[in-house]
């Protein structure tokens, strides 16, 4: 069994390549721009590493590893455009860096990219990847839209946030899991606890994610630390917040959200602090995290099989990035 290391490495040697042609340069420099800059490639290593809990692994893995970091890309580049970003791993992001117009094809493209990778996946197995695949990608737009939709809205239940969140994020590594079981000719049964185990794990990485939108570190981030409170975005922190708050807490951040206050980052963040959100944060990934633990567990194949992927699990809800 490879680590989480070894794995990216081995996935980085196959995909660090160029994916595009040449011409129209504007166009395929934007797409080679997002992927040559990184990230942490948890999704092909997820696709490679509950493969390899079945067998060695093999070429169709890594076409599988390809495309979800293919379409992974695709919806970090058209989300920095929804969520008015300016940073992606530590960088200008691509609508900023080549304009809106290119940054939409760029994304476009390497979606397209991404079903060729899924088209060179051996006939035995091509028809339920594809299924899964497409059926994955329309419930990202789906959590998308509702991402959007929320910031619109005054409050938002925690269920609908959990709903959202699960659409969003958390169904694509769900189904990075269920391929690498699928392509390693897991039995149905196991395939189903690796994508409840991948679904668990990426509603807890997504609340990692909005708890660092709000207290990471800037130098370790990579993106716009407060990008979700200057957006208005529902997530747990604001869910939270406004649960728990004195009637002066909640009136204070029903104006912050209203139009642009100065210091409306750093006035939420102590609202935040008051309301001692960090430690519900952690209560919530926690139970995500029991729940995705309980899958792996259920997972028949032979205990030392389990470790990389339970390092995984660890991992990503202590990443700063
Ligand atoms: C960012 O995903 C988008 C979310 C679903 C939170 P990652 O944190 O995996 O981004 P990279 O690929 O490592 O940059
Ligand atoms: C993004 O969620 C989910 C997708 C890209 C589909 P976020 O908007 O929180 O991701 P970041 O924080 O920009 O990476
Ligand atoms: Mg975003
Ligand atoms: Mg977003
Ligand atoms: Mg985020």
């Amino acid at each position: 069994m490879h680590s989480f290391t070894e794995l990216s490495t081995l996935f980085e040697k196959d995909f660090n390549r160029r994916h595009f042609p040449l011409n129209p340069v504007n166009l395929y420099d934007a797409a080679q721009y997002i992927l040559r800059i990184g990230g942490k490639r948890v999704r092909p290593v997820s696709v490679l590493m509950a493969h390899e809990l079945f067998e060695e692994i093999n070429a169709d893995a890594f076409y599988a590893a390809n495309a979800v970091e293919l379409f992974h890309n695709f919806s970090l580049i058209h989300d920095d455009i929804m969520d008015k970003a300016p940073l992606r791993r530590g960088m200008e992001t691509v609508h900023t860096k080549y304009g809106e117009d290119t940054a939409l094809l760029a994304g476009d493209v390497m979606l397209v990219a991404a079903y060729e990778e899924i088209n060179k996946i051996d006939f035995s197995k091509l028809h339920s990847i594809l299924i899964l695949f497409s059926k994955t990608a329309k419930e990202v737009c789906e959590g998308q839209q509702l991402d959007m939709d929320f910031e619109k809205k005054e409050m938002v239940a925690i269920e609908e946030y959990l709903q959202m969140i699960t659409l969003k994020t958390s169904v694509l590594l769900a189904a990075s899991m269920k391929m690498g079981a699928i392509i390693g000719g897991a039995s149905q049964g196991n395939q189903n606890h690796l994508y409840e185990f991948g679904k668990n794990l990426g509603i807890a990485f997504q609340i990692q994610d909005d708890y660092l939108d709000a207290f990471g570190d800037p130098e370790k981030f990579g993106k716009q630390v407060g990008g979700d409170i200057l957006t208005n975005k529902k997530t747990f922190l604001l869910i939270h917040a406004l649960t728990v708050a004195n009637d002066k807490q909640r009136a204070d951040l029903n104006s912050l959200m209203q139009g642009n206050v100065v210091d409306k980052v750093a006035k939420v963040l102590v609202i935040y602090e008051e309301c001692k959100v960090g430690e519900w944060a952690d209560a919530l990934k926690e139970k995500y995290f029991n729940l995705a633990m309980k899958h792996l567990e259920e997972t028949a194949v032979m205990e030392s099989r389990k470790i990389e992927l339970k390092n995984l699990a660890q991992y990503l809800l202590q990443r700063e990035s």
